[in-house]
């Protein structure tokens, strides 16, 4: 189950990073363009952020109860998680970062409900996604990054 669960996480990525970009664009585009607000740029977020919640739950459950979490798992004598870099990104890095983008993720949406003119909705949440879709690029293991590199599909 373990397995299966940190491939999900790992697909989940690309749901994310492709909702993500659209909901940057239509953000964008929406504010320079001053499109009125729809119920499509609502629904897009709307997936951006449940796709992001999932993807929250299975990381929560890997850094607590993971092949490397920090309940489940004890590093070898000696080695501490801040001066290993492979601990450092797993157990603080990776979670840290991308609790934070799903937050930003989430006020993102949250500008769909709020009071604002259409133009200052768009505004706001093109900053937040934006900023958000740094962070995870920054901190997904992608396959290149040495001692912490994972495949880009599962199981590859
Ligand atoms: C946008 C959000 C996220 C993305 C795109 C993402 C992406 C990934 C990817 C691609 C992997 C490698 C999977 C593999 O080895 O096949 C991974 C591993 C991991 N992620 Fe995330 N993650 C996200 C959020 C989180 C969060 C919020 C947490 C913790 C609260 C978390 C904890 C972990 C842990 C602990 C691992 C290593 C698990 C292991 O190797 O056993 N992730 N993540």
């Amino acid at each position: 189950m373990q397995t299966g669960l940190l491939h999900l996480h790992n697909l989940l990525r690309w749901v994310i990073l492709v909702l993500l970009v659209l909901s940057v664009v239509k953000s964008y585009t929406g504010w320079k363009h001053g499109r009125a607000f729809s119920d499509g740029d609502r629904k897009t977020w709307l997936f951006t952020m449940i796709a992001s919640h999932i993807t929250l739950l299975l990381g929560l459950y890997q850094w607590f109860a993971g092949r490397f979490g920090l309940l489940t798992h004890e590093r070898p004598e000696g080695v501490s998680m801040m001066k290993s870099a492979f601990y450092r990104f797993y157990q603080m890095e990776h979670p840290v970062t991308m609790i934070v983008a799903i937050l930003l993720i989430t006020l993102g949406y949250g500008t769909a409900k709020k009071p604002l003119s259409d133009a200052d909705k768009y505004k706001k949440a093109f900053r937040l996604f934006l900023t958000a879709l740094i962070l995870i690029l920054i901190r997904v293991p992608w396959p290149f990054l040495q001692d912490v590199g994972r495949p880009l599909f599962p199981g590859m």
